[in-house]
């Protein structure tokens, strides 16, 4: 049974004030239980409002980020200072502005051949974790977005990612793009304790709609996670 909450906001504004909130409250809560809290930051422009804000006096003092590990959910395969890297976007907006220790960002090597960065993560995942082979990830929190087609982190429509059920980065080449991308696989999403999907603007209506509609395979839709919470935050323009 899946534990969801649909917050709808009236703007960007608040969907990243809302936001704010949650992880500002989240944090104590997974420091005090395993000591730190582990984190998949989205890419793409949406969230770049949210961490501005966390990276903002309301909220970087309230937040013990010595004690937060920064991942990605996914990364376009180009070097970090590229202007589409959501790693370079994560540090403009966030990184940069805040005192977290070099050794909690954990950036995907999206300047290195796909699959070798892919194999790369999953070996930083299961260090981390401190996983047995076949085991699990379970981050605190992984935020997604959500793209026009239904897409998330980058997992795409039609995409073999979609079938991965033992790998836990894949590297998928996406037709459309006409390029790779490296993305945590489902299996890793839907292990989460906390999932947030952070919507924003008309032309995401629809494939919100079919992702809460229940019969879709959209990529978005296939977020159910095992033992854990997915909170939609949606602006009022990207509401079904
Ligand atoms: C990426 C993202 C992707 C993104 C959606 C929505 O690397 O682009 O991870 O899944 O979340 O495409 O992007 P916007 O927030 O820009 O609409």
């Amino acid at each position: 049974m899946v534990d969801h909450e649909i917050v709808l906001c009236r703007d960007i504004a608040e969907l990243s004030r809302q936001s704010a909130e949650r992880f500002s409250q989240l944090a104590p809560e997974s420091v005090e239980g395993a000591g730190r809290m582990s984190v998949a930051l989205s890419g793409g422009s949406t969230p770049k409002h949210l961490y501005s804000l966390l990276a903002s006096p309301d909220y970087s003092n309230r937040i013990r980020w010595n004690n937060v590990e920064l991942f990605w959910g996914d990364e376009r395969c180009v070097p970090p200072d590229h202007p589409e890297s959501n790693f370079r976007m994560a540090q403009e907006a966030l990184l940069s502005r805040i005192q977290i220790p070099a050794e909690n960002i954990h950036r995907m090597s999206g300047e290195i051949q796909p699959q070798a960065a892919a194999a790369e993560y999953e070996k930083e995942l299961q260090k981390f974790f401190a996983l047995n082979s076949g085991g699990l990830p379970r981050f605190d929190l992984i935020l997604l977005g959500i793209g026009e087609d239904g897409h998330t982190a980058s997992l795409f429509p039609g995409s073999n990612a979609l079938n991965e059920t033992k790998r836990l980065v894949v590297a998928p080449f996406i037709e459309k793009l006409k390029s790779f991308r490296l993305t945590l696989s489902l299996p890793v999403l839907n292990n989460a304790a906390n999932l947030g999907f952070l919507v924003a603007g008309p032309s995401k209506a629809d494939a919100v709609k079919q992702a809460f509609s229940g019969s879709s395979d959209l990529p978005a839709a296939r977020v159910q996670p095992v033992n854990g919470k997915l909170t939609w935050l949606i602006t009022r323009d990207a509401a079904p």
